[in-house]
């Protein structure tokens, strides 16, 4: 395809010219650069398509550019040249990520169809990493904290059984996506999952939606219609924001969950359902119970296994994993080339305390992947409050003492250089000025895990 990116990576003229003339009767638009750091700083800033990469140029080789290039851009395929070429460096290269290997003198053809193949490649790669992204943003809960690893293993052990369960959690902190995934590890997976969002639905209908009602049951019901309870039959039904329903609805639900039937809105024929349940609430329902507005009994019957959510601020170190997904998601969705958040701006990102969790990361990444114009999103491209324009120090941190604030800073950047460096601790020492066994002691105090 004409017009894609190549950059060429050789500290002899000849062959970046050489290359250059070539590559340009072909109708790429080629870079040329001669040294492997320009070009680890300009992949840093502008994704190619391709990168042609001598092995033998004085200051960082070939090898070690590589790495560091599939270390920024996995997915952009790397063709090394090689003039002495030997086994072992070939060796080397193929586990460092290269796709493949050109020999001096260049040939004409074996060079143009090197590149045919390798941008085909990098683009299969691409629109696979992006599918695989898009399919599993309805079903995955992405993350590695121990607090994440924890809520999947709930999740697993909840699962196969039929245990009514009650997840709590604040906003946007993935409570539905937890519903779903135990329905879809449940026996019940290929009948209905269905939801009803109790605070979204007016009082005076919330019984005829859930139980169904008669023909005439009241002025409207023009034809009998089956409520929630009946289309989940065989499946799930999720009651979602339950501590926003009625005392009189609440005692209606806990009757059908007694007798396991009840009857529709106007009608007297017992309909019977084989239903298992999950609800959700970001109230605190304990509390709601002392103050008479949600019934006990209730309650204990729906919180068979109880399985709490824990806030993004809770767990960070599932940030920079949350961006990358998004970050593929919405590339793909916007049919963009996948952008990625420079070290600095995810330190902005790992820094904020999401108080609307997922939900508000989520969009603010979709956000960014739109109005951002460039591939590497910068700390200038992130808006307020992720990074407070003209309060240096927000609000909320201003209560907090100056080594509450320092912990919370180092926390945070400690984790972004970690995940900068793909969890290498001795890179990540060295790059943060530190002994590694010190790095360790920190990485231990602020209990961050890596997510192998
Ligand atoms: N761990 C996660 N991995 C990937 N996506 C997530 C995760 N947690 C939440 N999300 C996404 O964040 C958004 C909000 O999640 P969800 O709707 O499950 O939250 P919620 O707790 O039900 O929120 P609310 O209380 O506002 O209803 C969804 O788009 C969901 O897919
Ligand atoms: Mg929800």
């Amino acid at each position: 395809m004409a017009g894609e990116h190549v950059l060429i990576v050789d500290d002899e003229p000849a062959i970046q010219a050489a290359l250059r003339g070539v590559l340009e009767d072909e109708g790429y638009r080629v870079t040329t650069l001669g040294s492997g750091a320009d070009a680890i700083h300009a992949v840093g800033e502008e994704s190619p398509d391709l990168v042609f990469l001598d092995i033998w140029m004085p200051g960082l080789d070939g090898l070690e550019t590589l790495a560091e290039l599939k270390r920024v851009r996995p997915e952009v395929p790397v063709v090394m040249i090689s003039g002495h070429g030997t086994i072992e460096t070939a060796v080397k290269a193929t586990k460092l990520g290269a796709y493949d290997f050109i020999e001096k003198p260049l040939s004409l053809d074996k060079t143009l169809l090197t590149i045919t193949r390798a941008l085909e490649h990098g683009r299969l790669a691409r629109e696979n990493a992006q599918l695989r992204a898009a399919l599993s943003d309805r079903s995955d809960l992405i993350g590695e904290s121990a607090a994440l690893r924890r809520l999947r293993q709930q999740i697993t052990m909840a699962a196969p059984t039929n245990g009514r369960v009650l997840i709590h959690g604040e906003n946007g902190s993935g409570k539905e996506l937890v519903a779903r995934a135990i329905h879809a590890g449940s026996a019940r997976a290929d009948k209905p999952f269905v939801e009803v969002n109790c605070a979204a639905i007016p009082e005076e209908l919330i019984e005829s939606e859930l139980f169904g009602h008669e023909k005439g049951a009241f002025t409207g019901a023009v034809q009998r219609r089956r409520g929630r309870f009946e289309l989940a039959n065989g499946g799930t039904l999720f009651l979602d924001e339950i501590g926003d329903m009625s005392l009189k609805t609440q005692a209606k639900v806990l009757r059908a969950l007694e007798e396991q039937a009840f009857e529709r809105v106007g009608g007297r024929e017992t309909v019977r359902v084989d239903v298992r349940l999950i609800a959700a609430s970001n109230r605190d329902l304990e509390a709601l119970i002392r103050d008479g507005r949600f019934r006990e009994d209730l309650y204990y019957r729906l919180a068979v296994i109880p399985i709490e959510v824990p806030p993004l601020r809770d767990r960070k170190e599932d940030i920079p994993l949350l961006v990358d997904h998004f970050l593929a998601v919405f590339s793909a969705e916007n049919g963009r080339r996948a952008k990625s958040l420079s070290g600095e701006a995810l330190a902005y990102f790992v820094a904020y305390d999401w108080p609307g969790n997922v939900r508000e990361l989520r969009n603010m990444v979709e956000r960014l992947v739109i109005m951002s114009l460039h591939d590497v999103i910068g700390p200038d491209d992130l808006p307020a409050p992720v990074r407070p324009k003209e309060e240096i120090v927000p609000a909320e941190a201003r209560e907090r003492s100056l080594k509450e604030a320092r912990e919370h800073f180092e926390r945070a950047y400690i984790l972004a250089e970690l995940k900068a460096h793909d969890w290498n601790v001795t890179r990540t020492a060295e790059r943060l000025g530190i002994e590694r066994s010190h790095l360790y002691r920190k990485i231990k105090a602020y209990g961050i895990t890596s997510p192998r």
